[in-house]
């Protein structure tokens, strides 16, 4: 390294002054040298995260690593994308266990996401060495005692109160407070009248009751696909966790359903609204892309986390968007990039719903999505309902400009307006002015757009959003009347019983030793 190629350069010395000019050279590349390796104090770094827990169990287990030098100070910027190196391997080497285990992801800010993958059900479990160079990270080796289970490993804790404190579930969730507002009691009976006679021909309903833990369902109404979002999250959920038995419709249509203001019925949608009383849950975007982390999606909310573009400084000092023409106010946009292009880069990439206006506006090439990330501004503007990449905008380091909009999804209240983002009307006739109060305010504009990212990282983990799920059908069980049955006209929706689902329960031994007992 540095300072072997500096005893290269001294070894052939001839005469006084080259002799003390290379000693020179020397004396500053190993100076340089312990001043690099100096930036990153290895034991002083800081790691943490429910991914050393053996009891998190979620489809991918994560940790951070924050940088931190010799004075004790967090790093900021980006010491390089190669500065940690993640081993974790099985402790027993007799247990033979696919992990995947992809490089730290860097978020440009000194702090490292890592992310692993069990492929199976470690029993004695893990040991997870962090390393900078060669030297030991933290704390490094962690130790996670086993069993170390996997997602596909059907094996709930049966007392959620304890899995609730594992997953560091808040207390409250704002939002579901306010879901259930209108909903004190749940009649099941006047329910399974009700909501699919005035809702079955809106689009699909899916009809579930969750019994002794075991999942069922029926379908009704004409678009019914989405379903395989639904059952994957409760399938996943009472793998981990044992559901109260409950009884409830999830609308997995676009739009929420229930506009009364008295007398409504509670229907779980992936998308709320300020004129509806359904109860939210997080989209199924959001869901989908949490349980194949690392699987079958590309973009997730952890991936996003380590392609956030360049630093704010680098990037193009303009307002970016490219979408589908699904809302009139899109259209709009890119009509006030054309006459504003110093501010504004703006473009349909699909046509769909304003198909005759395509000649006039024109089509946009696709952008991948990571590119996004090259300008400092993003406009947020809803499509059908609300636009589902406002999680993955705001856990980039642009500031995000989101259009005013009655559509939300299960953790905007969390998010302020001017502290996590910039609002702009719904007819965008103040986004110019935004932007350019941006421009001018950079630092102003720098922060709001790190508060966002702050937030987002919290709020959107993996972990949250399956408290968020136990939450909602948690409170619901809580207030219903009459006893959630399963229906002759379900069907059970089943765990995989595949070669991946294979493991050893031993929570299960455990209650069945208390039901004997
Ligand atoms: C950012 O810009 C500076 C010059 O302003 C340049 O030196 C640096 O290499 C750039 N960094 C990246 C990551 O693009
Ligand atoms: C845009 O909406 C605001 C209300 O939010 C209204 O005052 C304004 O007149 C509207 N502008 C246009 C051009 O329609």
């Amino acid at each position: 390294m540095v300072r072997e190629r500096g005893v290269d350069l001294a070894q052939p010395p001839q005469g006084g002054l080259f002799r003390k000019f290379v000693v020179l050279i020397v004396f500053i590349s190993v100076n340089f040298a312990a001043c690099v390796s100096e930036r990153v104090a290895p034991e002083r770094c800081l790691i943490w995260g429910p991914g050393l827990n053996p009891d998190v169990v979620l489809p991918v287990r994560y940790f951070v690593i924050q940088a931190v030098d010799s004075n004790g100070e967090k790093l900021t910027v980006s010491p390089g994308r190669d500065t940690f190196k993640v081993k974790i391997s099985p402790l027993d080497k007799k247990e033979h266990i696919r992990i995947h285990v992809p490089p730290p992801l860097d978020r440009q800010d000194g702090s490292f996401l890592v992310r692993y993958r069990l492929y199976g059900t470690v029993l004695n479990g893990l040991t997870v060495e962090v390393l900078h160079q060669d030297a030991a990270v933290a704390k490094s080796p962690y130790t996670i005692r086993g069993p170390v289970y996997h997602e596909y490993c059907d094996c709930p804790e049966h007392d959620a109160s304890v899995w609730q404190g594992v997953m560091q579930c808040p207390a409250e969730e704002p939002q579901v407070l306010a879901d259930f507002k209108s909903f004190p009691s749940v009649d099941l009976e006047r329910i399974r009248q009700e909501v699919p006679h005035r809702f079955v021909n809106r689009g699909g309903l899916i009809h579930y009751a969750i019994i002794d833990n075991k999942l069922y369902r029926r379908t009704l109404g004409k678009y019914t696909d989405f379903k395989m979002f639904s059952d994957e999250i409760l399938l996943s959920l009472t793998r981990k966790v044992r559901v109260p038995d409950v009884e409830f419709f999830i609308n997995v249509g676009d739009w929420p359903l229930e506009t009364r203001r008295s007398d409504a019925v509670p229907v779980l949608s992936w998308c709320g609204s300020t004129d509806t009383r359904d109860i939210v849950l997080p989209t199924y975007e959001v869901t989908h892309s949490t349980l194949e982390t690392m699987r079958g999606v590309t973009n997730d909310l952890l991936s996003v986390q380590g392609n956030t573009g360049p630093p704010w400084i680098n990037k193009t000092d303009r307002a970016f968007f490219r979408g589908r023409d699904s809302r009139e106010e899109r259209l709009h946009l890119v009509s006030l990039s054309k006459k504003n292009p110093e501010l504004l880069d703006a473009g349909i990439t699909g046509w769909f719903f304003f198909r005759d206006r395509e000649k006039h506006v024109g089509k946009a090439p696709l952008v991948g999505f990571f590119d996004f990330f090259k300008y400092k501004y993003q406009v947020n503007v809803d499509g059908t309902v609300a636009a589902y990449r406002f999680p993955y905008l705001m856990l980039g380091n642009s500031l995000v400009l989101k259009q005013d909009s009655q559509y939300y999804e299960f953790f905007y209240s969390h998010l302020k307006a001017g502290t996590h983002y910039i609002p702009v009307k719904r007819n965008l006739s103040d986004l110019l002015e935004k932007i350019e109060w941006a421009i001018q305010n950079d630092a102003e504009a720098r922060e709001i757009a790190r508060a966002g990212q702050s937030a987002a990282r919290e709020l959107l983990q993996p972990s949250r959003l399956y408290c968020y799920y136990y939450r909602v059908l948690q409170v619901y069980a809580e207030r219903q009347t009459g006893r959630p049955t399963r229906h002759a006209d379900m069907e059970l929706v089943s765990q995989l019983d595949d070669h991946t689902a294979k493991c050893t329960c031993e929570r299960k031994e455990e209650a069945n030793m208390k039901d004997e007992l």
